[in-house]
């Protein structure tokens, strides 16, 4: 082969020792100690990102999804080749899955940008693996199809049925209120998740598999299929052929990520009654292809967007009752008007052009424009003193009576203070008490946990409170619900108004006219400003680099180095 030749699969991104023929006749000589005939070298290749690992119960099925992307790269006539990355389990990991989002985004463009492939078939599922692949496709830019694990099958279980993780937070909430044994609640921890998969409601995975559907990195209707089901290895082979077709007709990541497609996103996200997380990881993935996300914008389109999804914790159901609906085809039908059409997707042919009337949809999960959930989107921003730069508000997951309000507020200085504080019975704190948890952003050491859900005080818990206004710099799970202010931004350790905030301070919200304000005059903020120090910096390392590198909130919680112009 000479340096003339265009270069396909193997001789892709030769290392240069001035004399790139020896580089690819190096490669070739290693690549056959692994027992490769010639005749396979020769074909295109295939990249699979292989994400399985021991610590994460979500991508537990990645093996037998390889095998099956493979069977499509190897019918289509290319060389499919697995090659693993980092892996990340929501639950696994300490301080928190979020501050490791970046590491596997960064690792898996990396190895997508420097190893020999044509095409790659991306292997992801839980809350994190799907933003940072995204983000990782979106930056590499070498054409690449989605391929979600799926979200596992709620269980049967006396009378009821049950999944990760909405119905874990109902039921330890009720067992702090000492409405649930210890007995009891060792044997829920049991069925609550009972089959491979992500989590089974519409949490942050599965936000994040209908918005890859959005964007048109997962073929449509194929990222609610349950991980058990056989059509989910029928996507899997289906993935590795569509990715084989890429080798003649490249369709890049830039071509479908693009201003319109991730305004669908936002749409789709507000229509599901969707995680607030994945406006964080939407962001971060339009946030790598120049796309800004304003939450202006967001506000915008959430009065004019309906919730029409009745899945928890927004409402009943499951991902297998979404799928069994109609899943993304029937709720993309049923918003037609509000999207736009031209937007490609890895098949290559129009959003206009892919819909299709459905022949059925079940309207106790997807309901028709005439019948929403909500007549308006799940999320809303607020604006304000205490939030120069927006805060989140799920309110399809909220309490409306508690959507106007002036109360006096308590402050948790840390997740530290936050357990140390929280159930002690001399507590100052009533139900009409604003709960504040400050320092728990993305600078921070705790890096921006989901740790917005702060619990109701036992003593409250105990007198039968469900629900109460609470507010902070960090996250709350896309499986949890309450009346939950997110990611004020700037947070705390960025020297956000959220620092200088003291227990006793009052604060505003209205979630009608989208504000959230701090009634503190501005003599005593000065004298708090001056005491302010902003927190040390991580010595070494990845927390060095999060600390010296990570967005706010309003840009993705991204490295600044690695967005897009
Ligand atoms: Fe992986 Fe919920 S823990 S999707």
């Amino acid at each position: 082969m000479t340096q003339n030749t265009p270069k396909k699969g193997l001789a892709r991104n030769t290392a240069n020792y001035g004399d790139r023929d020896f580089a690819l006749y190096l490669r070739r000589s290693f690549a056959k100690s692994m027992g490769y005939s010639q005749a396979m070298l020769d074909r295109p290749v295939i990249g699979i990102v292989d994400t399985r690992s021991d610590y994460n119960n979500c991508h537990r099925t990645v093996p037998e999804l390889v095998e099956a992307v493979k069977r499509g790269v190897f019918a289509a006539g290319a060389l499919p080749m697995a090659f693993p990355t980092v892996s990340l389990c929501e639950p696994s990991l300490f301080p928190t899955s979020m501050h490791y989002r970046n590491l596997a985004a960064l690792d898996t463009e990396a190895m997508m940008s420097a190893q020999p492939m044509d095409a790659a078939v991306m292997i992801s599922g839980c809350d994190k693996t799907v933003p940072a692949q995204l983000m990782a496709a979106a930056s590499a830019d070498v054409p690449a199809v989605l391929l979600v694990t799926g979200p596992m099958l709620a269980t049967p279980f006396q009378g009821e049925r049950l999944s990760a993780c909405t119905d874990c937070r109902r039921y330890w909430a009720q067992y702090r209120a000492g409405n649930v044994t210890e007995e009891r609640i060792g044997e829920i921890e049991g069925r609550l998740a009972t089959t491979a998969g992500t989590c089974g409601v519409m949490g942050t995975a599965s936000t994040m598999a209908c918005i890859g559907e959005a964007l048109g990195m997962i073929p449509l209707g194929h990222g609610s299929i349950p991980a058990v089901h056989a059509d989910r290895l029928r996507a899997a082979e289906e993935a590795g052929a569509l990715a084989a077709k890429f080798i003649e007709n490249p369709i890049r990541p830039s071509q479908i990520i693009t201003a319109h497609s991730v305004e669908n996103a936002v749409r789709v996200l507000l229509a599901l009654g969707g995680s607030t997380n994945a406006l964080i990881h939407l962001t971060a993935v339009a946030g790598r292809r120049g796309v800004k996300i304003d939450l202006n914008r967001l506000n915008e389109l959430s009065e004019s967007t309906p919730v029409l999804v009745d899945l928890k914790p927004t409402g009943e159901g499951y991902m297998e009752d979404f799928h069994a609906a109609g899943g993304m085809p029937a709720l993309l039908w049923e918003l037609r008007d509000l999207l736009h059409m031209d937007c490609i997707d890895v098949t290559g042919v129009r959003l206009g052009d892919r819909l299709r009337e459905p022949a059925f949809v079940d309207r106790r999960y997807i309901r028709a424009r005439a019948e929403p959930v909500s007549p308006v989107g799940g999320l809303v921003a607020l604006f304000g003193s205490l939030a120069p730069r927006g805060a989140i508000v799920k309110r399809s997951a909220a309490t409306p009576s508690l959507f106007e309000v002036e109360a006096r507020c308590i402050v948790f200085d840390g997740l530290e203070d936050l357990a140390n504080r929280i159930d002690d019975p001399d507590l100052d704190v009533t139900k009409d008490d604003i709960m504040v948890l400050k320092n728990a952003g993305p600078l921070t050491p705790a890096g921006m946990p989901e740790a917005g859900y702060l619990p109701i005080p036992r003593k409250l818990a105990l007198a039968g409170v469900k629900d109460m206004v609470r507010m902070s710099d960090c996250r709350m799970s896309g499986t949890a619900f309450g009346t939950i202010v997110l990611h004020i931004t700037p947070e705390a350790a960025a020297g956000g108004p959220l620092g200088l905030i003291e227990t006793g301070d009052r604060v505003r919200m209205s979630v009608q006219n989208r504000t959230l304000d701090l009634l503190v005059d501005d003599a005593t903020l000065a004298a708090r400003r001056a005491k302010w120090q902003p927190p040390a910096k991580a010595r070494r390392g990845w927390d060095r680099i999060m600390t010296e590198q990570i967005t706010q909130a309003d840009e993705g919680c991204d490295l600044a180095v690695l967005r897009g112009e």
